[in-house]
C-alpha cells in the first residue's frame, strides 16, 4: 500500500499551504506602515512591518559607526545572527559647524544596514552620553554658555550637562529633528525602526545642579502636571523639598532630565515619529544603596514614574543590564517590565551569563535585547565588557538568535498576545512548570535523553533555555536548548492522559510552517529532548 506513505507528507504539504495562504493575512495594512508600539491588555508589541517584531540586535562599540570600523560590526552582527544593529549618531559628526549637517555616515549605516538585510536603531549621542556631554559639536564646547556643566553642592563644576540651559536644549533639539527629517526622507524603508533619544542621561558625582538658577527652580513648587501623575494633587504648590523630603535633589534631577530628553524626542518626532525611547544606567535594583552612589537623574528605577510623567514622548525607558546576577537580573526586567513600559533591553553585559537572560527576557514580554560591544576593536583582542578574554560572547548570543530567529515573528505575536512562556535554566532549580490552561509543560534540565526515573541535576554550567507558545487550545511551539520538555494534562485529578498526537520538526518560511519530519518512538516516548543544536517543533496533544 503506498496511500500511507503518502498521507504523511501529502498532510503537511497541506497544511503549509493553508498557513501560508494571503487570505489569511491582512488585506487593509498600508504598503509600509511607520514602526511603532502598541499595548493590550497590559502586554506591549513592536510592530514592524505591520506586524509584532523580536528584536534580536547587538550594539557596537562606541567608536565603530564609521565606515574605516563597519566591516567589523557586520561581521559580528551576521555571526550572532541578529535581526537588528543599534549604532550610534554622533551630534559631534552630524553638525559639525552650526546648522550644516553631515549625513554621510547615517546613509551609509542605512545602506550598509540594508545591504546587510538587518534594521536598525539609531542612538542619538545628544547633549548626555554616560552622564557627561562629550559628543556635544566643537562649536559647543567652546561656547558653554550653550551647555554649561552641572555645579556640585561644593560649587564645583561636574562633568555632566546641565538640564537647565535653554540654548542647549534648543541646541539638541534642532539637530535632532534634522536627523528624523533626513531620515523621514531618506529612509521611507523604515531601515530605521527605533531610535534612542540621548544615552544613559543624568549626573555622576552630583545628585543634581546646584547652580543658583537651579537652586530657584528647586525652590518653586513642584510642577502640577509632575503631581498630579504622582497622585500627589492634595499637597499642590508645595516645593520640591516640602513635597519629596529626602528625595527631593534626586526627584528634581530626574523631572529636569527626563524634561529636556522628552522635548528632544518631541522636537525629533514632530519631524518624523518614529518610536523612542532613552536608556538607564541602573542602580542596583535590590540594594541601591544612597543617591549619589549611582548615576542621577537618569531613568533609575525609583524614578520611572517621574519620567513617564516628564518625558510622555518617550515610548519606552530601558534597562542597560550589566549585573551578571541572575537574581539581580530578574528583579531589573520585573521593574522595567509594566503595563506602561515596554521592556527592551538594549545594552547587556557580554559574558555568556547575559546571553541565557535573554530567555527570561523573553519570558517577561520583552521586545528587543541586545548586548553591548558586538565588534572587537581594530587594534587587537577587545573582548566585550563582562566578559573574560577566554569567552566567546558571540557565541552564545547567537546560539539565541539562532534558536528563536527562524520563528521571532511567531515569538513576538504569541507574547503579545499572553500565550508565550520562555525561560533561562536557574542554576539552583532544575525542573519548572509552565502553565497553559488544561496542559502543563514540565522542563527539565539535566536528565539523560532517555528513561523517566532519573532526578534532574541541571546542566553544569546551567545554559539549559526553552520557549513554549500556545499556538491552539492544543497546540504548541516549542524550542529549547539543553533541556526536556514533556506536557501532561494540567488537572491532577483527571482520568484522562495525555498523548502525543503529532510532533513535527521544522521551521517557519515567510509565516508558514514547514515540517521536514515528524518525531516519534524514542524522540517522544521520553518527552521532548533539546541537545546543542536549535530544533524548531510543533506538538499536537490530546488524551487517551
Ligand atoms: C553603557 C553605555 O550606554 C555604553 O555607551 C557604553 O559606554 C557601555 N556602558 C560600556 O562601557
Amino acid at each position: 500500500m503506498t496511500l500511507p506513505k503518502l498521507c504523511v507528507p501529502l498532510s503537511l504539504l497541506a497544511l503549509a499551504l493553508v498557513a501560508a495562504s494571503p487570505a489569511l493575512r491582512a488585506v487593509d495594512a498600508p504598503a509600509n506602515p511607520l514602526p511603532h508600539f502598541e499595548t493590550k491588555d497590559g502586554r506591549h508589541a513592536f510592530i514592524v512591518d505591520g506586524a509584532p517584531f523580536l528584536m534580536l540586535g547587538g550594539q557596537c562599540n562606541n567608536s565603530s559607526a564609521w565606515p574605516a570600523a563597519l566591516p567589523g560590526v557586520w561581521s559580528a552582527v551576521e555571526r550572532m545572527g541578529a535581526n537588528t544593529l543599534e549604532a550610534p549618531v554622533y551630534w559631534e559628526q552630524f553638525e559639525p559647524d552650526q546648522g550644516h549637517y553631515d549625513t554621510t555616515i547615517v546613509d551609509t549605516l542605512v545602506r550598509q544596514a540594508r545591504e546587510h538585510r538587518v534594521r536598525l536603531v539609531l542612538l542619538w549621542f545628544g547633549t548626555w552620553k554616560n552622564g557627561s556631554s562629550h559628543y556635544v559639536p566643537m562649536w559647543v564646547k567652546n561656547n558653554p554658555a550653550i551647555c554649561p556643566k552641572i555645579i556640585g553642592k561644593n560649587g564645583m563644576a561636574v562633568d555632566s550637562p546641565s538640564p537647565h540651559s535653554a540654548a542647549g536644549l534648543e541646541a539638541d533639539s534642532r539637530a535632532f529633528a534634522a536627523l528624523m527629517r533626513h531620515l523621514k526622507v531618506a529612509d521611507s524603508a523604515h531601515t530605521v525602526i527605533l531610535v534612542q533619544v540621548e544615552n544613559e542621561s543624568g549626573a555622576w558625582n552630583s545628585i543634581r545642579d546646584y547652580s543658583p538658577a537651579a537652586q530657584a527652580l528647586f525652590e518653586k513648587p513642584v510642577p502640577k502636571v509632575l503631581m498630579e501623575a504622582l497622585g500627589l494633587a492634595g499637597k499642590a504648590g508645595a516645593d520640591w523639598a516640602g513635597a519629596f523630603g529626602p528625595n527631593a535633589d534626586e526627584y528634581f534631577h530626574a523631572w529636569s532630565v527626563g524634561r529636556y530628553v522628552g522635548q528632544v524626542a518631541a522636537a525629533g518626532k514632530a519631524e518624523y515619529a518614529l518610536p523612542m525611547y532613552t536608556n538607564a544606567a541602573l542602580r542596583d535594583p535590590i540594594n541601591p544603596g544612597p543617591a549619589g552612589t549611582y548615576e542621577s537623574g537618569g531613568p533609575t528605577d525609583n524614578v520611572l514614574s517621574i519620567w513617564k510623567a516628564a518625558a510622555p514622548e518617550l515610548d519606552a525607558l530601558s534597562p542597560d543590564i550589566y549585573l551578571s546576577d541572575s537574581i539581580k537580573y530578574r528583579k531589573v526586567l520585573d521593574l522595567y517590565s509594566r503595563p506602561d513600559n515596554p521592556l527592551l533591553v538594549p545594552e547587556n553585559g557580554g559574558s555568556p551569563a547575559f546571553a541565557r537572560m535573554f530567555l527570561a527576557a523573553l519570558g517577561k514580554g520583552a521586545v528587543g535585547w541586545a548586548p553591548f560591544g558586538i565588534d572587537r576593536g581594530s587594534d587587537g583582542y577587545v573582548p566585550m565588557v563582562g566578559s573574560k578574554p577566554d569567552e566567546d560572547p558571540l557565541a552564545a548570543v547567537s546560539l539565541n538568535y539562532h534558536l528563536v530567529g527562524p520563528i521571532a515573528r511567531e515569538v513576538a505575536r504569541l507574547n503579545f498576545e499572553g500565550r508565550l512562556q520562555a525561560l533561562a535554566e536557574d542554576p539552583s532549580e532544575h525542573t519548572k512548570t509552565l502553565a497553559f490552561g488544561r496542559w502543563q509543560a514540565g522542563v527539565t534540565f539535566g536528565v539523560p535523553a532517555f528513561g523517566f526515573d532519573r532526578e534532574p541535576k541541571g546542566n553544569l554550567d546551567a545554559d539549559g533555555r526553552v520557549v513554549v507558545g500556545q499556538l491552539g487550545e492544543n497546540e504548541f511551539l516549542v524550542t529549547g536548548h539543553a533541556c526536556r520538555v514533556d506536557f501532561r494534562v494540567a488537572d491532577p485529578g483527571s482520568k484522562t492522559q495525555r498523548e502525543y498526537l503529532r510532533v513535527e520538526e521544522g521551521t517557519y518560511v515567510n509565516g508558514a510552517f514547514r515540517a521536514s519530519r515528524i518525531w516519534n518512538g524514542d524522540q517522544t516516548d521520553w518527552g521532548l529532548n533539546f541537545g546543542p543544536a536549535p530544533v524548531i517543533l510543533r506538538v499536537k496533544l490530546g488524551t487517551y
